[in-house]
């Protein structure tokens, strides 16, 4: 069976769970995943974002900010919404764009906005940068396990909205990525977003279950994320950084040196 069918059909069995029963079998994490490499030749860096295709985004919004997030994770889609509002800039690079709900619905990009969306997927790109065609998007297709291109200008702030666990690996290649990111950013720019933690496991039990499954399927590579990791991965790469916690969900920013 396709991924994406195994995937739909477990959404749709969690979320007649939520009225109804539980689903039965409880998905446990592999071992193989519990001890991801950093090595981005040996783990899949294609896994978190390959399920959103053209039949499946337009379910995302509902069940990821409509369902997932008030649920699952216990983190409003407005608080997350906020934070972005707070540091998003005139001049700002949004890194796996999905939708892009957040550039959509912020109040602060208008058309003079410079907005540039970077996406390994580029379903995505086509979804957001046709869903913000008001603010004139620039699009780059790059995977975040590689090198962005060099070509890229300098941003004042750049985001990464529930990116950072569907990405596999553990801390080295998170400050991996934070640094690619970070080096995108003019002198002082903001680098921020947010991020679902495996640790602590999510309070409720459909949580935990859709956690571990997703997991499993690589959609998250989160199992071993605290607020600790993030901090460290954080740190190490940007400054004055500030981490708020709603739920499973940990807001973060900094700014690069
Ligand atoms: C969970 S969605 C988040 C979308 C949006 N930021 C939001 O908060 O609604 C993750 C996004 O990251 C992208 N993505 C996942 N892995 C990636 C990678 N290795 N390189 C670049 N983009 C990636 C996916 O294609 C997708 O657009």
């Amino acid at each position: 069976m396709p991924e994406q069918v195994r995937t739909l059909a477990f959404e749709a069995r969690t979320c007649y769970a939520v009225g109804c029963l539980f689903p039965q079998p409880v998905f446990e994490i592999p071992p193989r995943l519990l001890n991801a490499s950093t090595d981005p030749s040996s783990i899949d860096t294609d896994a978190g974002h390959r399920i959103y295709t053209s039949w499946s985004l337009p379910l995302y919004d509902l069940a990821v900010h409509g369902f997932s997030n008030r649920f699952l994770w216990h983190c409003r889609t407005a608080t997350l919404q906020a934070w972005f509002d707070r540091h998003v800039t005139d001049c700002h690079l949004d890194v796996g764009v999905g939708t892009g709900l957040f550039l959509d619905r912020s109040q602060r990009l208008n058309s003079a906005s410079q907005v540039t969306l970077l996406d390994a997927n580029q379903n995505c790109l086509n979804t957001a940068s046709k869903r913000i065609a008001r603010l004139q998007p620039t699009t780059v297709l790059a995977n975040l396990a590689q090198p962005l291109p060099s070509t890229l200008p300098r941003f004042r702030s750049a985001s990464l909205m529930y990116v950072l666990h569907c990405l596999p690996g553990d801390t080295s290649f998170r400050s991996e990525v934070i640094r690619r990111v970070a080096t995108t950013l003019e002198p002082g720019g903001i680098l921020f977003g947010a991020t679902i933690l495996g640790e602590p496991r999510p309070k409720g039990r459909l949580g935990r279950r859709v956690m571990a499954s997703y997991n499993r399927r690589g959609i998250f590579g989160n199992q071993n994320d605290s607020v600790d990791l993030l901090q460290k991965v954080l740190s190490g790469e940007l400054r004055a950084v500030e981490i708020a916690i709603e739920g499973s969900v940990a807001m973060f920013a900094g700014s690069a040196g």
